[in-house]
């Protein structure tokens, strides 16, 4: 399993997590290693925990292969994994939008409202658990969920059949998993190292933390020093990606209780939501579980005086006090998470089977085939009869 110093809560957090799994992970920091005298150009030591890493971490139970996040990048963006043949991952986690959708909430299959926002999968490597309330334990664990849910609505059972008449992934799947070909667990394995590829390109932050004091402006570096001290954003949005990994209530007023609907007994899991990456947010509006925040503007004077108060309300959420000046600062701090992502090529999908014989087989009745199937296989997204 992955263990990873940069998965660091402050002290006495660790019950926000609401699982066994993170704790192990955690590392406790007993004291703040930012301060107003090291932003201000003292010593070094409080970059640390800033500094980008160097590696991607890859569980040991499915190691990094090129084959495998070569075919993982195909399933991502096949829209054949999907019960329509129309949505792909991608279709929601568009790179365009730093892998979200740019909606308030997703809609999947035949335009199925979702009940919450897309979140990006960029830096997901780093992550514990996934999904707003962190109800899956692994990105191989969640790969399987949407394509047999509402998002994708396949019939998960089929799928492994359905990528088997594609000889393209016959063979991407013999190459990547010699021995095993297509299986259900073989596609997510491949879904999730692709995943865990999907990192932020270098940011004027990085470059700022790495010596570079013309990276950032002044006022983003006003910015810095609210973020770690008065405005407290620091006390979850920690380390380089900006995220504790851990679930909190920022006092959103809606009626989803997230990760309170798995951990019941525990008050502060009551409307706690995993804490976002900060990376790319310019491009990933709206914000929120919910989507109910439109701008970066919205989200700071929620912080500022905005929330809901409740028993559940993190005891990390005060009001602030921030002036109109501060807020711009604060503003001006988070647009230099915006980096030169690396450019996404959309991938060349493994062709149809070009055999008349084997189409008209499925067509025929008298071949056991059914018309109606044939018919709702082209047409499916407008016949009302057709699943
Ligand atoms: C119709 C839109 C849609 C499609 C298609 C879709 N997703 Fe998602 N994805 C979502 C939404 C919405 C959530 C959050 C759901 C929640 O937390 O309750 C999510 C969550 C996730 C997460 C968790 C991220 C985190 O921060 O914890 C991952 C990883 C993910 N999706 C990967 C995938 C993969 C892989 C596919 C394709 C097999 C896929 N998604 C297809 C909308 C979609
Ligand atoms: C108590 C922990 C905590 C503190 C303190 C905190 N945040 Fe958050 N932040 C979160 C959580 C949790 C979410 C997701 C909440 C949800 O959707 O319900 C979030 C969401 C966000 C988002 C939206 C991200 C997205 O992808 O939708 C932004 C931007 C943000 N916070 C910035 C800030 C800033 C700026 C501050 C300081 C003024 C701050 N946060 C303070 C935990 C925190």
């Amino acid at each position: 399993m992955r263990k990873n110093a940069l998965n660091t809560l402050r002290g006495g957090a660790a019950a926000l997590y609401g699982g066994f799994a993170a704790v192990a992970f955690m590392v406790t920091l007993g004291t703040s290693p930012w301060t107003t005298e090291a932003t201000a150009g003292g010593g070094d030591d409080w970059k640390a925990a800033w500094v980008r890493p160097t590696s991607v971490p890859f569980p040991e139970e499915n190691p990094y292969t090129t084959e495998k996040a070569t075919l993982g990048q195909k399933l991502f963006f096949d829209p054949r994994l999907s019960g329509s043949d129309y949505i792909s991952c991608a279709t929601c986690h568009n790179p365009g939008f730093a892998w979200g959708d740019g909606l308030p909430t997703g809609y999947g299959h035949k335009m199925a409202k979702l009940g919450r926002r897309t979140p990006t999968i960029l830096n997901s490597a780093w992550g514990e658990l996934t999904m707003w309330d962190g109800r899956k334990d692994s990105l191989e664990e969640q790969a399987l969920g949407p394509i047999g849910g509402k998002a994708m609505k396949q019939d998960v059972s089929a799928v492994v059949e359905e990528l088997t008449a594609i000889p393209g992934y016959r063979t991407l799947f013999n190459v990547a998993f010699p021995g095993e070909g297509i299986t259900l667990e073989n596609i997510a394995k491949a879904l999730a190292t692709y995943e865990r590829t999907i990192v932020s390109g270098i940011a004027p932050f990085d470059r700022w933390i790495a010596g570079d004091q013309r990276a950032i402006s002044a006022a983003a570096k006003r910015g810095f020093d609210l973020f770690n001290n008065k405005a407290n954003c620091a006390a979850c949005h920690t380390g380089w990606s900006g995220t504790d990994s851990g679930f909190h209530d920022i006092g959103l007023p809606d009626d989803d209780i997230g990760r309170g609907k798995i951990v019941k007994n525990v008050v502060k899991l009551q409307h706690a939501f995993k804490t976002p990456t900060l990376r790319s947010i310019a491009q990933r509006a709206p914000y929120m579980h919910d989507g109910s925040l439109g701008t970066l503007k919205e989200v700071i004077d929620h912080y500022n005086d905005g929330f809901t108060r409740r028993e559940s309300l993190s005891d990390e959420i005060k009001p602030l006090n921030l002036s109109e000046d501060e807020k711009a600062d604060l503003l001006a701090f988070l647009l230099t998470f915006e980096g030169d992502d690396p450019a996404v090529v959309s991938p060349v999908l493994p062709a149809n089977e070009q055999v008349p014989g084997a189409w008209l087989q499925r067509l025929s009745p008298a071949a056991g085939g059914k018309a109606e199937t044939a018919e709702c296989r082209t047409a499916r997204l407008h016949l009302d009869h057709c699943n």
